[in-house]
């Protein structure tokens, strides 16, 4: 699992590495006139058919042929072994095809109230990501295996590569969210982790300090707490929350 996940942290970098390389001067390899393991599409196809559809398969999820094909990254794709079906992504793959066609069967149970009937295609779900989850989702999965520290990397890793290209929504909503999560969870020291670096992304957002300080006073430190309060106060004065905590920071001193 570990193992995997740090495939996923890198493999942006690498798919960048690999796409600085035209197809073509990697190496004498052409698409096989006729392809010897093909299980869902159309087994008459020759590869030049083939040749659109896995190139879709790449810029849908954002990978190189070498996510579902054995063959190293970088290397000339004469070295793959394309008919193999030892990477286990191959045959995830494979069910995806027939997943999308059983969805799009199912669609055509419904009228469209559109004048074209919406398609559902690999990117629709996976828009660039090898695995089509949230950010949210796929912090906090990292922050559960591996730590605070391996999250909030993993989150700037995918800042560097994706930011911009719809995969994620890096808004605040995301760290914000995070935050809650791990205060729900009794973690109020990997909450604070998340709320301190949203603070640091969106030092404009008076919610955000609103989440900091709320962090912080889970965490018993009423100062720092206050100073956040506000902080998130000055940038919206009409916050009610702030407004109430701060009240309530004041007659706490007094009490
Ligand atoms: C998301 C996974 C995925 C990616 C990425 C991908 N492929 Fe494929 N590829 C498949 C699957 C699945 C099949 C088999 C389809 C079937 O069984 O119907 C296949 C089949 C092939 C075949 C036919 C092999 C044979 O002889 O049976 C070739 C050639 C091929 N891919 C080349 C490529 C190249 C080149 C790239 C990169 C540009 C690439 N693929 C990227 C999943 C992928
Ligand atoms: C309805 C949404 C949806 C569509 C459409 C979809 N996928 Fe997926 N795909 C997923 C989900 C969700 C996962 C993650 C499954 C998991 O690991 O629990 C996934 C995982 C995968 C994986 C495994 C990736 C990894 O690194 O673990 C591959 C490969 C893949 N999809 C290829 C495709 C291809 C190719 C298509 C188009 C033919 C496609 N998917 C269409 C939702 C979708």
């Amino acid at each position: 699992m570990v193992h995997r996940l740090f495939n996923i942290l890198f493999s942006a970098a690498l798919v960048q590495f690999f796409q600085a390389i035209p197809l073509q001067a990697q190496d004498q390899w052409s698409w096989p006139e006729k392809p010897e393991n093909i299980q869902v599409l159309s087994k008459d196809w020759p590869g030049s058919r083939l040749r659109p559809v896995m190139t879709g398969f790449t810029r849908a999820l954002g990978v190189g042929c070498s996510h579902c094909h054995v063959g190293e990254v970088g290397k000339p794709l004469s070295t793959y072994d394309f008919p193999s079906d030892a990477n286990p992504n191959k045959d995830r793959a494979r069910e995806m095809l027939r997943m999308l066609g059983s969805i799009n069967d199912h669609l055509k149970n419904i009228e469209p109230s559109g004048d074209k009937r919406v398609n559902m295609w690999c990117h629709t779900c996976h828009s660039g990501r090898p695995r089509p989850m949230t950010l949210e989702e796929i912090v906090g999965e990292t922050y559960k295996l591996m730590g605070i520290e391996a999250a909030l990397e993993h989150y700037a890793d995918l800042k560097e590569n994706y930011y911009g290209k719809g995969a994620y929504n890096f808004g605040e909503r995301a760290l914000n969210a995070l935050g809650y999560k791990m205060l729900g969870n009794e973690d109020v020291s990997g909450a604070i982790a998340f709320f301190e670096l949203n603070a640091k992304e969106f030092p404009r957002s008076a919610n955000v300090w609103d989440s900091l300080a709320e962090g912080y006073m889970r965490a018993g430190k009423m100062k720092l707490a206050k100073k956040y309060y506000k902080k998130s106060l000055k940038l919206n004065p009409n916050n009610p929350n702030a407004k109430d905590m701060l009240k309530k920071l004041r007659e706490g001193q007094r009490g």
